[in-house]
């Protein structure tokens, strides 16, 4: 059996494919007013305004293509059974080619009904509209997590994370929870890398390895390394 290797991955790894991240300078919570777009307040308030701003970030997504990072992951399942769990709503992991992963904060690609969370669509193009319904008749939302709704993966995340024999967090400021806590409920005992240009802070984690570099640059190397 390959030893199991988690990755968690956050807007830092998609970085470099040209999307931006969230709290670095210039990143889109500059741009834009978290209360106003990315709450379920938001969406009650002024759909039109959630749904523009989403179909934004989806256009990118659709325009932008995996970097080396993404790559590098997809290598390293020649000797491990990576699973990457991922804050990032992009699609580029999968499209890189990597098998298994989870989107803890859902999927921009992808809609749900507001009637029943178990519908969830394929969006077809790059916009979601006002009027676009699900089969039971009611306004599709972007299959998102919101700020103030639960992650519903989350519980998968933790089962997942106690089972790694190697963790790697690649590009997050680890200031999102639950998502950030992930780490936590890894072994002490195995070894963690962390690989980000930028001072992340994580307390008390043993056998933590810091790369301070660019994801594209990092990754590779450090993949470099666990398949010789
Ligand atoms: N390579 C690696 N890391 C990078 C790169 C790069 N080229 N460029 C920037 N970074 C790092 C930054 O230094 C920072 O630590 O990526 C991190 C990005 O942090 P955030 O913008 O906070 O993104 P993230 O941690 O993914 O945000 C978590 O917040 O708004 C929510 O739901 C959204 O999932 C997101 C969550």
């Amino acid at each position: 059996m390959k030893p199991k290797l988690v990755v968690f991955t956050g807007a830092g790894i998609s970085a470099e494919s040209g999307i931006k991240t969230f709290r670095d300078s210039n990143g889109l919570w500059e741009e834009y007013d978290i209360n106003e777009v990315a709450t379920p307040q938001a969406w009650e308030r002024n759909k039109s305004l959630v749904l523009e701003f989403y179909n934004k970030r989806r256009k990118q997504v659709l325009e932008a293509l995996p970097n080396a990072a993404h790559f590098a992951l997809v290598e390293l399942e020649k000797k491990y059974d990576v699973q990457i769990i991922t804050q990032n709503i992009d699609d580029l992991h999968e499209r890189a080619g990597s098998k298994k992963v989870l989107h803890l904060h859902g999927e921009i690609i992808k809609s749900r009904s507001t009637v029943d969370p178990a519908l969830i669509y394929k969006i077809k193009g790059a916009d979601l509209k006002l009027g676009d319904k699900c089969e039971k008749g009611s306004q599709l939302r972007p299959h998102i997590v919101w700020f103030g709704e639960m992650v519903p993966l989350m519980d998968n995340a933790y089962v997942i994370a106690e089972s790694a024999e190697i963790f790697m967090v690649v590009g997050t400021s680890m200031v999102v929870y639950p998502a950030a806590g992930l780490i936590d409920f890894t072994p002490a005992n195995i070894q963690k890398y962390l690989i980000d240009p930028s001072e992340v802070k994580v307390n008390g984690i043993e056998n933590l390895n810091v790369i301070r570099e660019k994801a594209s640059v990092g990754l590779p190397t450090l993949v470099k390394e666990l398949l010789k």
